[in-house]
């Protein structure tokens, strides 16, 4: 497979998707349509792959640049978008020159794996036929309930001799036939060149179509091989129903794959497709797991958590409706409920962040606290300090962030104020309500808040002070 280029069809519009973004960019499972077929065609073991870009190009050309750089897949850009013929020429015209076959592949049929583009690649050679005659053309068919909308296969005693498109179907026989053209298509570089040369727009929307080339090989009286493929593979998406229809059908798929590679992910939850889930992990209910986040082995993400490129470490329990984002959390360490963590966070083995606690570019120690109601903002927290509930880091004054500075074993009372940028040293303690504004030294005691006075018997006397208050305004 790696003298094969694969040539990926995604320069239409997508009209139907009602959308300024191109078709092929729409997410699906987290990544862009566009993504699961060079995916494939890769794991095809194609050498080159080759993307027909036209509209909204400049997206597609930056995505594919950064999912996948390297020279293995390139862009080529069909300027007017004449029909998919014509884009199979303008792939044509990219391919190197040790190329022997092509692999061409709409762009929009997303649930397709290597596998099936390698049987149709596979099928141009016949083990069948003695001596070895490969074909001129192979290409991949299904057999569908409801055929509007696809190019239907006629076949002549068995033979095939074209395909037809469904606007271009001339009898009710021809728009009784199941068997459709599921546009992937392999042949030796030199005969489609030939072959998609000869094209013209002899149809119904006056384009170049691509399938056209199987009359070509038929009237050449060429061999043509077809492969039958399941069609639950092959749904395209032409408009956002099946856009959603086929995203069920890929989550469905993930979420199989990491049940049975040992992850308890329940009923309800959504894994994106760059999301790793180890053995023993347990995905609960409605949780989302999207981008690159990777849950290790034991740990627990509980109910209604979204976690967006966050690394789970192992054992560690995440409980129910926490958010958090580029961030990490340590082996064993307990987040939420309710908790925020903001990119750039870091928790320690064992940390524990609490309800109603926010993060942000802030380093939890091993062990260290916060329980309860805080933010925490750029801050450095050293291994076993204990953050109280209601403390808030001062960090922005209004023209910069500063960082505060938390070392080893500092407690820190509830309702204190840290303001940035601030050092409390090792094993100090805050009192509670204090406002921090200068460093405190290692082993000190930190306290600022007024002192109490208690006056006795002072109750009842402003009891009734008030009382005669109300009784005067409503006479
Ligand atoms: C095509 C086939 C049809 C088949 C169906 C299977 C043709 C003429 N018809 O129809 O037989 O049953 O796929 O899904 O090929 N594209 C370009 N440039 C263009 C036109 C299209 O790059 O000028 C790309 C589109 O972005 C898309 C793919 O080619 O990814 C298929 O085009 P689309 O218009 O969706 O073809 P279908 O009508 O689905
Ligand atoms: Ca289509």
């Amino acid at each position: 497979m790696q003298t094969t280029t694969a040539i990926l069809l995604a320069a239409g519009q997508g009209t139907r998707m009602k959308s300024a973004l191109p078709k092929v960019m729409h997410r699906m499972c987290g990544l862009p349509i566009v993504h699961f077929g060079v995916q494939a065609s890769l794991d095809a073991g194609c050498g080159d792959v080759i993307v027909v870009v036209g509209h909204g190009r400049e997206l597609v050309v930056d995505y594919l640049g950064r999912a996948f750089p390297g020279d293995r897949v390139r862009t080529v850009v069909q300027e007017r978008q004449r029909g998919t013929g014509d884009a199979a020429r303008v792939g044509l015209g990219a391919v190197r020159r040790d190329a022997v076959r092509a692999l061409i592949l709409n762009g929009d049929v997303p649930l397709l794996r290597g596998d099936e583009l390698r049987a149709v690649a596979d099928a141009l050679d016949d083990p069948n036929t003695r001596p070895s005659t490969p074909s001129a053309l192979a290409f991949a068919t299904c057999v569908v309930g409801d055929a509007t909308g696809y190019g239907r296969v006629l076949r002549k005693g068995g033979r095939v001799v074209e395909i037809r498109e469904h606007r271009d179907l001339r009898t009710d026989d021809e728009r009784a036939v199941s068997e459709i053209n599921a546009g992937i298509y392999a042949a030796n570089v030199t005969f489609l060149i030939e072959a998609v040369a000869a094209l013209a727009p002899n149809n119904a929307q006056e384009e170049l179509y691509l399938t056209d080339v199987v009359a070509f090989a038929s009237n050449a009286g060429e061999r043509i091989a077809t492969v039958a493929l399941g069609a639950e593979v092959l749904a395209g998406v032409n408009d956002r129903d099946q856009l959603a229809q086929v995203e069920a059908s890929m989550q469905a798929r993930l979420i199989r794959a990491w049940r049975v590679a040992g992850a308890t992910v329940r009923e309800g939850a959504r894994l994106e497709a760059g999301v790793i889930v180890e053995p023993d992990a347990i995905i609960e209910s409605g949780a989302v797991l999207r981008g690159s986040t990777h849950v290790e082995g034991g740990a627990t993400v509980d109910v209604g958590c979204v976690l967006t490129n966050v690394h789970v470490g192992a054992g560690a329990i995440v409980k129910p409706y926490s958010v958090a984002t580029d961030s990490r959390i340590g082996a064993r360490a307990h987040v939420g409920p309710f908790a925020h963590l903001r990119p750039e966070s870091d928790l320690g083995e064992e940390a524990h962040v609490g309800n109603f606690v926010e993060t942000k570019k802030t380093t939890l120690g091993r062990g260290a606290k916060a329980n309860h109601l805080a933010y925490l903002g750029d801050g450095i927290i050293g291994d076993g300090a204990n953050i109280g509930a209601g403390t808030i880091f001062c960090n922005y004054d209004g023209a910069g962030k500063h960082t505060t500075t938390i070392e080893a074993g500092v407690f820190i009372g509830s309702d204190s104020q840290i303001v940035a940028p601030v050092t409390i040293g090792r094993d100090a303690y805050v009192a509670t309500g204090t406002t921090v504004t200068r460093d405190v030294p290692p082993e000190a005691l930190a306290i600022g808040r007024t002192a109490q006075q208690n006056k006795e018997g002072y109750a009842p006397r402003l009891r009734a002070r008030f009382k005669a208050a109300r009784d005067a305004k409503n006479k």
